[in-house]
């Protein structure tokens, strides 16, 4: 299942790429449900053994039908806006298993998590832990408390997605997490629940992950000394696939290095993985409208794609190669192309210098854009947002409609 040729065709679980384009148009993003479920399987398979609790990182891919298959497989869910926790409701998700991550939660974020009864705020400041305690006070109510970490550990990773350094802006150093825990100790509206760390994103070793399980551990050892036990510890997310042909994280590794670090303690283990869930099981279908072979030596070879930076940002936010490939199996111009969008920019690429067989009119698989796609997306040039279309087996439905010029407009007025 996931994504195969069947006769020449690039399928999704038994559906062809080639039927969801003539139903649903192009650009789309196309999800394959069976990779995210043996996704989990797997992480699942590789914790067995320790108690613990998968938070799906929702910032990944926050689509309704993915947040409630994904609460059906068991996974609690990260949060870093009330947005996100209004989605988790909508789709049915447990707020006792949600946890609220970020460093700029709001007065509302705050007051919703709290009615809303969710297991843990994910606390980064001392001033964020005196809004919390002040709100749960104002409401009556009690909030519970973990507090991040930052364990400055080098996590290796592209700089804008490595947080768990001392100059980046999350968490808070381990000397201080052990007065915010004595504070929320006292505090007659905060329960302490758990610690809590997230060093970064597309980490393919498992040395950082160790390295910051041990920071936390020892913080959680000397806070037991004192008489604050926690409940849980929370690693984050992060854990690296591969785009091309990068290694990606030895997730069965990583599960015995946890094991062995947690030793006999009975914390329960929390990850918050994002990417790793979703990323494989999806990808953007586009079609090629113009091809712009190289005029001259020194010009490229352009295929002018209908997708574009504005509906996957990674190529020019992050340098991200994303695999592309032919959806059916090509007869066209070979040669090396550089995959582009309609957009006024030089930035707007999707891929460059591939070798490609390519006519125009032929649909292309932008490959491992579940994670970080559409939920990047925006409305630049004008270009309304693309469909999402969830694949199980042989059957699929479009679980977002594509946006209409219209639903653009109507938020704003002339004068
Ligand atoms: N937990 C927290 C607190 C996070 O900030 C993140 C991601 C995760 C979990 C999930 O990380 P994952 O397992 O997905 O690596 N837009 C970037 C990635 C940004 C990640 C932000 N935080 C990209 O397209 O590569």
């Amino acid at each position: 299942m996931g994504y195969a040729r069947r006769d020449g065709e690039l399928c999704a679980d038994a559906v062809p790429l080639a039927t969801i384009a003539a139903g649903v148009g192009t650009p789309a993003y196309v999800y394959a449900w069976s990779v995210v479920r043996d996704r989990y399987r797997c992480l699942e398979a590789a914790l067995d053994g320790v108690d613990h609790r998968v938070c799906y990182a929702v910032k990944a891919n926050s689509n309704l039908a993915i947040l409630a298959r994904l609460g059906e497989l068991g996974a609690g869910y990260d949060i870093v806006s009330g947005g996100e926790l209004e989605r988790v409701l909508r789709a049915g998700g447990d707020p006792g298993r949600v946890v609220f991550s970020g460093v700029g939660k709001s007065l509302a974020d705050i007051d919703f998590g709290i009615k809303a009864g969710i297991d843990a705020f994910n606390v980064e400041s001392a001033s964020e832990l005196g809004r919390l305690e002040a709100r749960a006070r104002l409401l009556g109510r009690r909030a519970r408390v973990s507090i991040r970490v930052n364990p400055d550990v080098d996590a290796d990773t592209h700089p804008y997605i490595a947080t768990g350094l001392k100059e980046s802006k999350f968490g808070v150093p381990p000397g201080q997490a052990v007065e915010l825990y004595r504070r929320a100790f006292a505090s007659a509206h905060l329960d302490v629940a758990g610690i809590d760390c997230h060093i970064g994103s597309q980490i393919a070793d498992i040395e950082p992950f160790r390295m910051a399980l041990t920071a936390l551990l020892e913080l959680v050892d000397a806070l037991g000394r004192d008489g604050i036990v926690l409940d849980h510890i929370d690693i984050g997310g992060g854990f690296g696939i591969t785009y091309e042909d990068e290694p990606a994280l030895d997730l069965d590794a990583l599960g015995d290095v946890l094991r062995t670090t947690l030793g006999r303690r009975t914390l329960q283990l929390r990850v918050e993985p994002g990417r790793y869930l979703v990323a494989d099981a999806g990808i953007l279908l586009t079609r090629v409208e113009y091809l712009k072979p190289a005029p001259a030596s020194g010009y490229r070879n352009f295929a002018v794609v209908d997708a574009a930076m504005n509906d996957l940002v990674r190529p020019a936010l992050y340098q991200a190669r994303h695999a592309v490939e032919p959806v059916v199996d090509g007869d066209g111009a070979g040669g090396r192309w550089d995959v582009v969008g309609p957009v006024c920019e030089t930035g707007d690429f999707l891929a460059l210098d591939r070798e490609l067989e390519l006519n125009e009119g032929d649909l292309l698989a932008i490959r491992t854009a579940g994670a970080y796609g559409f939920v990047q997306s925006s409305n630049y040039n004008t270009r309304p947002r693309v469909a999402e279309v969830l694949v199980d087996g042989d059957e699929f439905a479009v679980v977002r409609k594509r946006e209409t010029v219209a639903d653009l407009l109507r938020l704003e007025s002339a004068r």
